[in-house]
């Protein structure tokens, strides 16, 4: 009964793991009677999807619950209801305390808790600022419902998948182990399953996903032992999957089979996020990062060695507690001789129960501040230099979606760029050879070669229309 359907608004925090989660959140609940709105005014349930990583990432959360307690009592003044839930690792860290300081949470529930959702709201509708931030021992991917066909192809034809969740490495500063529990890999039959279904509804790239994502390991289809290199050959045999990403890499992770798929897999595309944190040994180790620069200088060489057009990303951490002028002289150095094509940095966020927050040698903000600024300045320069780069090659790019002016669409490179080319809407999910034209600040422009799309595509030309028709109903 249509009258009867509810809707949900979900606002994502934090990294690609909480939007693989925010969609799951939405697929159990659709059977429930709730769709899917952009507008957070009219929603039914409200949802806010957390990350905890830094104190600014988790203060957020309480700024948005002030603003959405305004929506929430307008809505009761007119004789509605509007639930509000909090998810994620904010609601995992800080579970009861989110209810106290904002009493007018209706539920507060973990990562681990979400295929129990339906259950859960439920329950609150009679005990208002109920909190399940428990670790079950059941296997949630088993009780989730596999990623519904309308929702998947609404949300376009790149997908995230998790493989993996959870963290064993226990960095100093993170407090991911904490929020995310113990690292759990999934079964390869559950992965190849929801792989396939992602794909039967239109999906043409997957991001395998994990916070540790090339810690994954499985029993494979021949009974040996496969990590995350047998993986990726496995689910390249998918017919009509043309692109894999894998995200967040360990370096200590990196084995040989995975450096080696990166050379014989052309759907692997060369683009990899590895994660170095500092360029210093000291704080490498103070860090607990189990690695030095010499053991990333040789596996980024040994990653080029398969692929020289590879290009790498990275996330950097200035101002960790004990971290000297020298120290982070020898980050700027290690990025200058590893060049990144992207890369995030942080300041040193001193996060509750994590070891390094109870250092004291904490560096001061000012000091944070000059070196976060000195970092972006080069990692930008990089980034630059890369885009640069670009100009005049020829490349495939995967249409995602409508571009910024009419007539345009955007497309991703291999190298996870976004391009601006103008073509046809019909050619949305497809992919397409471009040549780049000119290399803005944000994005590139390209234009299509005169090489019909199919032509790049394994699939025919007959199915490409079928394609086409499907994504345009
Ligand atoms: N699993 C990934 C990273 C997950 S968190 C890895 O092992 O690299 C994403 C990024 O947030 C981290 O790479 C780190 O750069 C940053 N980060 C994590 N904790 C932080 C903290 N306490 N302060 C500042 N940045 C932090
Ligand atoms: Fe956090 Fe990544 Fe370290 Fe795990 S490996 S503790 S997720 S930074
Ligand atoms: Fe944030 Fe949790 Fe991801 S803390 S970065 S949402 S794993």
């Amino acid at each position: 009964m249509s009258d009867a359907r509810k809707t949900v608004f979900v606002k994502t925090y934090g990294c690609q793991m909480n939007v693989y989660d925010s969609d799951r959140m939405t697929d159990a609940l659709l059977p429930s009677g709730y769709d899917v709105t952009e507008t957070i005014e009219g929603a039914d349930l409200v949802i806010l999807n957390t990350c905890h990583i830094r104190e600014k990432a988790a203060e957020k959360v309480y700024s948005e619950l002030g603003r959405i307690r305004k929506l929430k009592e307008a809505r009761e003044a007119q004789g509605g209801s509007m639930m509000i839930g909090v998810a994620g690792c904010v609601a995992q860290a800080e579970g009861e305390e989110i209810v106290r300081r904002s009493p007018v949470v209706d539920l507060v529930f973990g990562p681990q808790s979400y295929h129990k959702l339906p259950d859960l709201i439920d329950k609150a509708k009679d005990t208002r600022g109920l909190v399940d931030t428990d670790f079950p021992v059941e296997d949630k991917f088993a009780a989730l419902p596999k990623p519904d066909k309308k929702l998947t192809q609404a949300r376009g034809s790149t997908a995230f998948l998790t493989v993996q969740e959870g963290c064993d490495k226990f960095c100093a500063f993170c407090v991911v182990p904490y929020t995310r529990g113990a690292e759990v890999s999934r079964s390869v039959a559950q992965i190849q399953a929801e792989a396939q279904a992602l794909v039967e509804a239109g999906v043409r790239e997957i991001t395998l996903l994990g916070q540790n994502v090339n810690a994954w390991h499985g029993e494979g289809q021949d009974g040996r032992e496969w990590g995350l290199g047998e993986l990726l050959h496995h689910l390249a045999d998918i017919e009509g999957l043309e692109r894999l990403r894998y995200t967040t890499s360990h370096p200590g992770d990196m084995d040989d089979a995975l450096i080696d798929a990166h050379g014989s897999l052309d759907k692997l595309m060369p683009y990899l996020h590895l994660p170095v944190q500092s360029g210093s040994d000291a704080i490498l180790k103070a860090m607990n990062r189990r690695h030095t620069r010499e053991d990333y200088f040789r596996l980024v060489d040994r990653i080029r060695s398969v692929r020289d057009d590879i290009a790498l990303s990275g996330d950097f951490i200035v101002g960790f507690p004990g971290e000297t002028d020298q120290d982070f002289e020898d980050t700027l150095d290690l990025v200058r001789r590893v060049t990144y094509a992207q890369a995030y940095s942080f300041k040193y966020s001193p996060r509750p129960g994590t070891p390094a927050a109870d250092s004291e040698e904490q560096v001061p903000e000012d000091v944070k501040s000059e070196r976060l600024y000195r970092l972006q300045d080069l990692l930008k320069e990089q980034q630059a230099a890369f885009n640069q780069s670009c100009l005049g090659r020829e490349m495939d790019l995967l249409l995602e979606r409508p571009g910024r002016m009419d007539g345009q669409l955007v497309g991703r490179s291999p190298w996870l760029q976004a391009v601006q080319v103008e073509a046809p809407q019909s050619l949305i999910g497809q992919i397409a050879r471009v040549r780049i034209d000119k290399v803005g600040n944000n994005s590139l422009f390209a234009s299509l070669t005169d090489t019909p799309v199919w032509a790049h595509s394994e699939i025919s030309e007959q199915d490409s229309q079928a394609e086409r028709s499907l994504v345009e109903h």
